[in-house]
């Protein structure tokens, strides 16, 4: 599939089919797309766990939770917690050294020195700092990106769910005072239309983005527009006519209870 169409083929699918499983090897998939995604100083915060809930402890599963459309993650097969590891940015001067054996950082006679002189030491200062949330939470953000990529590759769906009580989250699941909980990612084969519902709103491009000062709207060429749209990147606009039908009989069929918000 091209790029273009399938950054439009994503989007939140929040019906999911229970009973169908979803295979190891595809979530592997993600996870190294996610892996390969750039990082400041290739520091790879990123991490994450797994949970199968066909076959992880009862505890574990009973763990996650959301506030907002709950019924999300008692419904999926597959859970992943994306969480940040604060730790790995201790291993920042590591991970630079290794970025310049690999020729990906600086050039020349002396980048070695530069890097243990000057670089290194600039990294150092601010360590702390780095650790807070912030930078890495953009990286985090793009691996994400590139497994929830992945995922609608193998006709899987996905929706990321936040705002829990992420540090019972961390506890729950065992891990250190030193990861921080990010997002919770619902995976399973999709139960709505490839379309659920079209695709979603978004604010006016103009407003969003701006070229050379913040006065100046980035100008939109309509002719780009209409290239992506050939290329499908954008698609019907939500709702398709049918969409309320489609949602009165997922809640039916997967036997959610009231509105589904909460
Ligand atoms: C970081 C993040 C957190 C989100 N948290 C929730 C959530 O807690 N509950 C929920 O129902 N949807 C959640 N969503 C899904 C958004 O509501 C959804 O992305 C948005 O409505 C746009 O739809 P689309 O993803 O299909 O384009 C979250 C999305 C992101 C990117």
């Amino acid at each position: 599939m091209e790029l273009r169409e399938a950054i439009g083929n994503r989007r939140s699918m929040r019906f999911l089919l229970p009973y169908k499983p979803v295979e190891p090897e595809k979530i592997q998939r993600m996870l190294e797309a996610a892996r390969i995604a750039s990082h400041w100083g290739n520091v790879q915060t990123l991490r994450a766990v797994v949970v199968f809930r066909d076959t992880a402890p009862k505890e574990v599963v009973d763990a996650i939770v959301a506030p907002v459309a709950g019924f999300q993650i008692r419904q999926a097969p597959v859970v992943i917690v994306w969480y940040l590891e604060t730790a790995a940015v201790d291993e920042q001067s590591d991970r630079l050294r290794e970025l310049l054996r690999a020729g990906a950082l600086g050039f020349g006679e002396g980048k070695e020195e530069a890097l243990e002189r000057q670089l290194l030491p600039f990294f150092a200062g601010i360590l702390d700092r780095l650790k807070l949330p912030g930078i890495s939470e953009v990286d985090c953000g793009q691996g994400i990106a590139h497994a929830t990529l992945m995922a609608f590759e193998q006709g899987l769906g996905t929706c990321l769910l936040g705002g829990g009580n992420t540090e019972k989250i961390r506890q729950n699941l065992g891990l250190p005072e030193s990861c921080r909980i990010l997002i919770l990612q619902t995976v399973g084969y999709p139960a709505e239309s490839p379309e659920a519902g079209g695709q979603r709103p978004r604010l006016p491009f103009e407003k969003l983005f701006q070229m050379n000062g913040y006065q100046n709207p980035f100008p939109r060429d309509p002719a780009v527009v209409d290239e992506l749209r050939r290329d499908k990147m954008f698609q019907a606009p939500a709702p398709l006519p049918y969409r309320e039908d489609e949602l009165n009989y997922l809640k039916n069929a997967l036997g959610i209870k009231g509105h589904g918000l909460i």
